[in-house]
């Protein structure tokens, strides 16, 4: 890797870990006006939506592993759409997190450093394997999701679009890693992901 190359992938995870993030697309939900909700309601989603923006940084860490480790130019570049997504979940969910009057984890730069070794990890073992642990996340993410929307209040629709846009994406990513050509990971990785992704939502919940 070039020093310029070096210098922008570094670049890229301040940025990620200090800066709002921007967003292209109109945010989901925004034409909704602000709901009603109790304090305890409201405590709730803006603990979810910190969980959520807690994926999304480690999102950018993983895609930003795929692009460090992968050989292949043509598949850095067939990965360079679902990264860009990814940034905008992030503005999406820290826009959330503010307008529900709370703040973003305090251990973002842990899970960016956690999420990108993890990321650097899966490319030593080659692009099938990187590919195969970009779609067992985003595969993990979706179900993720999914909870959520059964968790978020009822009446706060600003999240809730917001969420359910990212499931769209995020279903779309991992078939786009299966169809670049992600190996399947065994059974015994998945669920050791998962309890990994336990841990840091329970956490990201609270700090
Ligand atoms: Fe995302
Ligand atoms: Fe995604």
């Amino acid at each position: 890797m070039s020093v310029d190359q070096l210098i922008l992938e570094f670049d890229r995870a301040l940025r990620t870990v200090l800066a709002p993030a921007r967003s292209q697309r109109p945010i989901p939900g925004s034409a909704h006006p602000e709901a009603e909700m109790s304090e305890q309601e409201r405590a709730h989603a803006c603990g979810l939506m910190r969980v959520n923006h807690v994926g999304e940084v480690c999102a950018q860490a993983l895609y930003q592993g795929q692009a460090l480790t992968s050989r292949d130019p043509a598949l850095r570049d067939a990965l360079r759409g679902a990264a860009g997504e990814e940034t905008e979940h992030l503005a999406w969910t820290e826009q959330r997190i503010l307008e529900l009057g709370g703040r973003k984890s305090l251990l973002n730069p842990l899970w960016y450093a956690g999420a990108l070794s993890m990321g650097l990890i899966a490319g030593r073992l080659g692009d099938k394997w990187n590919l195969g642990f970009l779609a067992e996340t985003e595969r993990q993410v979706e179900a993720h999701l999914d909870s959520h929307l059964r968790h978020l209040p009822e009446q706060d629709l600003r999240s809730r679009e917001v969420v359910e846009q990212m499931r769209i994406d995020e279903i779309r990513h991992a078939e786009t890693a299966v169809k670049l050509g992600a190996a399947e990971l065994p059974e015994v990785v998945k669920r050791a992901m998962k309890l990994v992704a336990g841990i840091m939502t329970g956490t990201a919940y609270r700090v």
